[in-house]
């Protein structure tokens, strides 16, 4: 049940993963400042994206109103057009793609919900670049919880056994998926973490 792709022949594609309050968003923008600063030509992107498929998954999550079967055929059908006007253009063009996140999220969250993991991979082989590196920031529900208090919540941030489920499909993410997954202790300062992913970004950079 390992997702086999061929990787993108000249950009390199990474996502930024974790569960909600994990601090994947602050990452993402640090990653993008570090690489532009050192001159490469990186692009940086997120799902649910802005266009009407991912506008409407954030509506219908804002009110809590979504059956996991048609939450999963909207979050695919906002990545298909993702990778066809932004992800695929951007890596032909030899950059360096940051997405916080991908279809990554798609198998923590929706098979943590129910919808089926090989059917999840199985549908992502047909489309989906599989990324050069995975990066899943982890803390524990708890921590996730206490973070986001003081924010809105929405359907999936709301339940703490539903994210339970999401973390441990994320730490066990190498049995569905065949590619660099570094896992990080996300609970260390936010100057720590960006480290510890540059390093590795450019290390995948270098081997490249
Ligand atoms: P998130 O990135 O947290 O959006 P925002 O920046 O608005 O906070 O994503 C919104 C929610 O969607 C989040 O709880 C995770 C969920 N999600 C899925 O369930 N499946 C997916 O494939 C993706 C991309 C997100």
């Amino acid at each position: 049940m390992v997702h086999e792709m061929p990787r993108s022949k000249k950009g390199i594609l990474i996502a930024i993963e974790g569960i909600d309050g994990s601090g994947k968003t602050t990452q993402s923008k640090l990653l993008f400042k570090a690489l532009k600063e050192r001159g490469y030509n990186v692009v940086l992107s997120h799902e649910p994206t802005e266009g009407r498929f991912g506008r409407e998954i954030r509506e219908k999550l804002r009110r809590n109103h979504i059956a996991p079967e048609k939450a999963y055929e909207l979050f695919v059908m906002d990545r298909k057009e993702h990778i066809e006007n932004k992800i695929k253009p951007a890596l032909d063009n030899g950059a360096i793609v940051i997405i916080d996140r991908y279809f990554i999220s798609t198998i923590a969250y929706q098979g943590a919900a129910g919808v089926s993991i090989s059917k999840i991979l199985e549908d992502h082989k047909q489309f989906a670049p599989i990324p050069d590196l995975v990066i899943i920031l982890d803390i524990p529900v708890e921590e996730a919880d206490k973070r986001l208090s003081n924010k809105s919540k929405d359907l999936f941030e709301n339940n703490m056994n539903y994210l339970r489920k999401v973390r441990e499909i994320y730490l066990n993410m190498k049995n569905f998926l065949n590619t660099n997954i570094i896992i990080i202790n996300a609970l260390r300062p936010v100057e720590e973490i960006h480290k510890e992913i540059l390093n590795h970004v450019l290390k995948i950079i270098r081997n490249n």
